[in-house]
């Protein structure tokens, strides 16, 4: 099992969004472990995407995601990380396959609506930065046994 960071950007939340694309998660039988609306510090996006400092899209990008309220989701699934990419799609929306969320809601490269962690270790490293531990809540459903066959759990 896995959980991973998912930010529904300020594009998704401003567009009245969120139900949509929280139902695609949550259909394809992902469970939401943890989640808060927040406006975000210029420090927390900073942290967050550390790794792209430097480049060319970062100030723009800092700047999107501080200018209005996110929503913040831990999502927990057997390769959750990886599922939630592919769910997800294409970084530009204009390239995004129909079928994903940005392939379906979106059209930019900007604002595409939804941040995924990109691998195990960017999930743990991004949820500390967003998520305090008594804010997860691992053990709150109990579907997993109609969701996953006993060979997936092995
Ligand atoms: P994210 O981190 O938001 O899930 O998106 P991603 O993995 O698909 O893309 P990443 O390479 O991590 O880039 C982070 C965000 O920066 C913006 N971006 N703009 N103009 C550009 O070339 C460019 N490249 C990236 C996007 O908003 C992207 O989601
Ligand atoms: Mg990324």
């Amino acid at each position: 099992m896995q959980t991973t960071l998912i930010i529904l950007k300020p594009d998704a939340v401003q567009r009245g969004l969120m139900g949509s694309i929280i139902e695609r998660f949550e259909r394809k039988g992902l469970r939401i472990i943890g989640a808060k609306l927040i406006k975000v510090s210029p420090e927390l996006a900073g942290k967050h995407y550390a790794e792209h400092k430097g480049k060319p899209f970062y100030e723009g990008l800092v700047k999107f995601v501080t200018s209005s309220p996110v929503l913040v989701l831990a999502i927990r699934g057997l390769e959750a990380v990886a599922v939630c990419r592919k769910l997800i799609g294409a970084t530009n929306g204009r390239n995004a396959e129909p079928g994903t969320i940005r392939g379906d809601f979106g059209l930019s490269g900007g604002f595409n609506l939804v941040h995924g962690s990109d691998s195990p270790a960017s999930a743990e490293r991004e949820l500390a930065l967003w998520f305090t531990a008594d804010e997860l809540h691992e053990d709150a459903h109990t579907i997993e046994q109609w969701v996953y066959d006993p060979g997936d759990l092995k």
